[in-house]
């Protein structure tokens, strides 16, 4: 199984939750988040200085994969976060061990 861990822009999150959700992935966690990229966050220029005004609010979105399905669940969050501007955010992609479903004591992939 994957942990996918998307930071996203916040005005794209209905469109990517409503996606995940075709492709048959309900289960999500998600966080409003402050971050910056390599950008270092917004630049403003004012009297020809540049200024590093702040973090920038993103969303952090989690969910947990089945191995067979993880690129294309990366795909649908790239297809559907993207703007082509800087600031569309990034995929974190890791291995997850095990799942417990708390209700049911269930593990692993019938857990997800
Ligand atoms: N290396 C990183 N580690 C943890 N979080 C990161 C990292 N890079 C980006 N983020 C998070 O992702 C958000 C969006 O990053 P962003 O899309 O600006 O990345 P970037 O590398 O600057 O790419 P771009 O040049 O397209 O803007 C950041 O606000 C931050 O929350
Ligand atoms: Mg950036």
């Amino acid at each position: 199984m994957k942990r996918i861990e998307a930071i996203i822009r916040p005005e794209r999150l209905e469109t990517v939750r409503d996606a995940l959700d075709e492709l048959g992935y309900p289960g999500m966690t998600v966080a409003e988040v402050k971050g910056h990229g390599v950008q270092k966050g917004v630049i403003e220029q004012w009297r020809g200085q540049q200024y590093r005004v702040s973090f920038l609010p993103k969303i952090w979105l989690m969910l947990v994969v089945d191995d067979e399905h993880a690129e294309k669940v990366i795909d649908s969050i790239c297809a559907n976060a993207a703007t082509g501007e800087v600031g569309d955010g990034k995929i974190f992609v890791s291995a997850v061990e095990d799942v417990v479903r708390v209700r049911t004591k269930e593990r692993g992939l019938a857990a997800i």
